[in-house]
């Protein structure tokens, strides 16, 4: 990883006025997912301070998966998918969490063993509703989380509140 290609990564993560609704400012890391040095220098960012400390990384859906997918490849570990409600076909655990309006559910499959370090990985930390849901799921599988790590930070949104520390590599 060069300095440069961690900070030309920053730069491709980009901000989309007034999308989904009026008044988001929606992130997009889609020009990021599209350049393979600055994929490398993110992932080994992620990484840093979890070296030889976890079994399997756990990725959100979905773009969570991208990333647990490369941690995993140059860390040689597995991948825990855990998923949106209603994608498993037989869920070991669920766990629901507050959102704007509503409610939702993640699930995840039976895989864990017992007492096995999991990293968990997603792509943005905004609210942290979804990353605290993930801690509390592997759980209840039985493991431990020793990492929460996410490529961006929406820090003005307050998510580590909800879900204790965070491993960052860009805040904005
Ligand atoms: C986004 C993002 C995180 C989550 C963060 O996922 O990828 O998983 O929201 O929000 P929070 O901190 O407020 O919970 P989204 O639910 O949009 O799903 P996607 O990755 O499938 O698009």
């Amino acid at each position: 990883m060069t300095n440069t290609d961690l900070d030309r990564a920053k730069t491709l993560i980009a901000s989309i006025p007034d999308y989904p609704e009026p008044g988001v400012n929606f992130r997009d890391i889609s020009p990021l997912l599209a350049d393979g040095a600055a994929m490398r220098a993110v992932t080994e960012a992620l990484i840093a301070p979890f070296e030889g400390q976890f079994d399997i990384v756990g990725g959100l859906e979905a773009r969570g998966f991208l990333f647990a997918g490369t941690i995993a490849m140059m860390s040689g570990v597995g991948i825990l998918p855990i998923r949106k409600a209603g994608k498993l076909p037989r869920p070991a655990a669920a766990v629901s969490y507050s959102l704007e309006y509503g409610t939702a559910t993640i699930e995840g499959p039976d895989v864990l063993k017992e007492g096995e370090r999991v990293l968990l990985v997603d792509d943005i930390l905004a609210t942290g509703g979804t990353l605290t849901a993930a801690q509390a799921l592997v759980k209840d599988l039985g493991a431990e989380v020793i990492g929460s790590a996410v490529v961006l930070e929406l820090e003005a949104l307050g998510g580590r509140k909800l879900t204790g520390d965070v491993h960052t590599v860009f805040a904005g």
